[in-house]
């Protein structure tokens, strides 16, 4: 993954790996046809770390920007629903009969998905993380929009050993289905779902849409010290063996030298979330300052009023 917002999860981070992934016609990304109407990922046929379900014949490991698309099932239906996304625009720009050639139509379509990831980011994930004051204080608020080139983007070593896992004591126990009235919903254990991509890919991909609903309807789990037992004691089980997340974040840590009197991942993880926000003083602190340099360091940041990077005024 680059560090700048730019939606390397769907591209991937170098040329060669965007070439691979992407169709050669109308800007779109290339996608599984086999498997119509769910349009899915084309298949990775190199990944080890992908299990495939005997009991179905059409299951198989897809490919995406990021290596661990298959690490866990909700990862996974998210990559599809960006490709669905990218695919869904560039074939309405293409409608607009512009003459508009490939490369021009995908790099479109791509600045659109950046800055979509971006607004999500920046304007409901956030908001929902740290307070006003973090906000406000690090120009994480639609308000402020300055660049500057002194500012580093590079995503730092505690922000990635430490900080962002918190994501980790926000996973649930399950995941499942909920059926698109609402009334009818299917738990699984994620124990069984880690490098097995099958429950998004099965009936076509068809399922995606009932994995999302669930996603969002569902909720997560508390951000405390407390990580579920499904990633505790059962992740990338074999039946027999297993590993634990939160004592392979601790040990990063001890690696990245991020331990002294306590380790910061279990020792921020542990403290008060500060009013309004999700997080403890430490983690607000570090969080709001990695956002605040991939925002401030980023020339090409979505909601900039810059002539060059920035976008034009829409049509009313
Ligand atoms: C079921 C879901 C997830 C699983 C199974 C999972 C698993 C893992 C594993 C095995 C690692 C590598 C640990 C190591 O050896 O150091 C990792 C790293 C990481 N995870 Fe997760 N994770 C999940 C969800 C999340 C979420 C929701 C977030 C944040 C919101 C997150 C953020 C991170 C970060 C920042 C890293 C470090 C990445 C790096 O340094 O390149 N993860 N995760």
């Amino acid at each position: 993954m680059t560090s700048y917002h730019d939606a390397s999860n769907v591209y991937g981070s170098t040329l060669e790996q965007s070439n691979n992934l992407r169709a050669t016609i109308g800007g779109v990304l290339s996608a599984n046809l086999a498997t119509r109407p769910g349009n899915l990922p084309p298949e990775d046929t190199t990944i080890d770390a992908c299990i495939l379900d005997p009991t179905d014949p059409n299951d198989y490991c897809p490919l995406g920007g990021d290596h661990r698309i298959s690490e866990v099932v909700f990862l996974g239906a998210n990559h599809v629903t960006w490709l669905r996304m990218h695919n869904l625009i560039a074939n309405e720009l293409r409608s607009f009969g512009n003459g508009w050639s490939e490369e021009r139509l995908f790099q479109e379509t791509r600045k659109i998905i950046g800055a979509l990831q971006q607004h999500i980011t920046y304007d409901e994930y956030l908001p929902a993380m740290l307070n006003l004051n973090y906000r406000s204080a690090f120009c994480l608020t639609p308000s402020c929009q300055v660049y500057s080139s002194q500012i580093n983007g590079a995503i730092k070593n505690s922000f990635s050993t430490a900080v962002l896992r918190m994501g980790h004591s926000q996973i649930p126990s399950a995941i499942g289905y909920v059926s698109p009235n609402h009334n009818s919903i299917s738990n699984f254990p994620l124990r069984n779902h880690f490098n097995r991509p099958n429950l998004y890919i099965r009936e076509g991909g068809t399922r995606v849409d009932d994995m999302q609903r669930y996603v969002t309807s569902q909720g997560a789990a508390a951000t405390d010290r407390q990580l579920e037992l499904e990633i505790a004691d059962h992740l990338f089980t074999d039946g027999v063996l297993s590993f634990d997340l939160g004592a392979l974040n601790i040990q990063r840590g001890r690696d990245h030298g991020h331990h002294n009197d306590i380790d910061l991942y279990a020792g921020a993880l542990s403290e008060t979330p500060v009013p309004g926000g999700e997080l403890g003083p430490t983690f607000s602190c570090l969080f709001a300052l990695q956002l605040r340099d991939l925002k401030v360091g980023d020339r090409f940041f979505w909601s900039r009023p810059d002539p060059v990077t920035g976008f034009t005024a829409g049509i009313t």
